[in-house]
């Protein structure tokens, strides 16, 4: 059975997601200069550090006493738990307490806090704050998206061979996955002015969003990579499909995201798809 939602609600769960973006900016910031204690998840190359942990904790504690019913999916404590990713239509927050690891990890600023809410399964709430650059981003369903309170809208740019795309290599090691990227990569980039990856799904979406590039291909995200920017992206005017071209499921980990549907029907002619299992 669906859930309603009343106005004042999805105000109140608004401003508390802001409300613990700062403080999970805050936590981030005080760790970034600092030495990391780094640990691996499911590659060499998976990264988690304890101000991932910290951050995450410091999160769901906060939500599940403000919020005892509602549902919470975060990246560390899938990670530690093995709990499942099931979502349903109660109020769920996904949030991932450092998107940008590796970024965190070698101090490159683009490490953001990011903290997608559903309800009946679908983001109605968006925030991406970037806590070294100070840059907040945020979506409501159907109010638009903003950057710092200025609001954004995506490029005009129609034509693959003027757009510059997002790409990104992922966490994965394995050697056909990543014959796949590299196939994809190379079809994208001839086709294109150029590929740039900022090390952070959250932040690749709100670049888009932001008219900073026109379109992103990833396989491998995670449901909590995405929750928020896809919001974000969609309300700046932008489209999110799956990487096929149809209607995107965020527990599918896979995702193309770009300025308009025009950008999305020249990039998946020239993809390798994969299957990339579910979250
Ligand atoms: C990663 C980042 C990265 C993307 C990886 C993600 P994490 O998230 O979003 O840009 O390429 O697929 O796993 O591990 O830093 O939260």
């Amino acid at each position: 059975m669906s859930v309603q939602i009343l106005d004042h609600q999805l105000e109140d769960y608004f401003n508390t997601a802001v409300e613990l973006a700062k403080k999970a900016g805050q936590t981030i910031k005080e760790a970034f200069y600092k030495e990391k204690n780094v640990d691996t998840k499911q590659s060499a190359a998976d990264l988690v550090t304890e101000t991932d942990q910290a951050v995450e904790k410091m999160v769901q504690e906060i939500i599940s006493q403000k919020y005892p019913t509602h549902k919470f999916i975060g990246e560390e404590t899938v990670a530690v738990d093995g709990s499942s990713c099931t979502l349903t239509d109660d109020p769920t927050w996904i949030i991932d307490p450092i998107d940008g690891t590796t970024n965190f990890v070698h101090s490159i600023p683009e490490v953001s806090f990011s903290c997608g809410i559903t309800v009946n399964k679908e983001v109605v709430i968006g925030v991406v704050y970037v806590p070294i650059l100070d840059q907040m981003y945020t979506a409501k369903k159907g109010q638009g998206s903003f950057l710092n309170g200025h609001k954004l809208s995506v490029s005009s740019v129609t034509e693959l061979k003027q757009a510059a795309l997002i790409m990104e290599g992922g966490s994965s090691r394995d050697p056909d996955i990543l014959k796949a990227k590299l196939d994809n990569l190379r079809n994208v980039l001839t086709a294109s002015h150029g590929i740039r990856a900022y090390g952070s799904a959250a932040i690749n979406l709100c670049k888009i969003a932001s008219g900073i590039c026109e379109g992103y291909v990833e396989y491998g995200i995670h449901c909590w990579d995405i929750a928020a920017g896809l919001l974000i992206l969609h309300e700046a005017g932008g489209v999110v499909k799956d990487t096929t071209g149809e209607e995107v499921d965020i527990m599918r980990r896979r995702i193309t995201g770009a300025c308009s549907v025009n950008i999305v029907n020249q990039l998946v002619p020239l993809l390798t798809q994969l299957d990339m299992g579910r979250d």
